[in-house]
């Protein structure tokens, strides 16, 4: 499991191991827009602060995801404990 970390709010939202961050934050109440929900259309394409996300889709190329700036979170998970999200 992982947090991620809200930094408009500084909120920590748990994401564990069987559910998806999109997931996550919306039981957390906090509206992100999905559509495919399997990495491929880029609708939930969210900006990373801080944190080394685990890439998953096959939306973004190889240079977009070695930068570490943005991420898909209908699939894609995190590499370190937080991952900070600009949400
Ligand atoms: Fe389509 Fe996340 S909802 S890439």
């Amino acid at each position: 499991a992982f947090q991620v970390k809200l930094s408009t709010s500084g909120r920590l939202i748990e994401v564990a191991p069987d559910v998806t961050v999109a997931a996550a934050l919306a039981a957390a109440g906090v509206d992100l827009p999905t559509s495919c929900e399997q990495g491929v259309c880029g609708t939930c394409l969210t900006r990373v602060l801080s944190g080394e996300p685990d890439h998953r889709d096959v939306y973004l190329t190889d240079e977009e995801k070695a930068a570490n700036d943005q991420f898909l979170p209908c699939c894609s998970r995190s590499k370190s404990p937080v991952l900070v999200l600009d949400l």
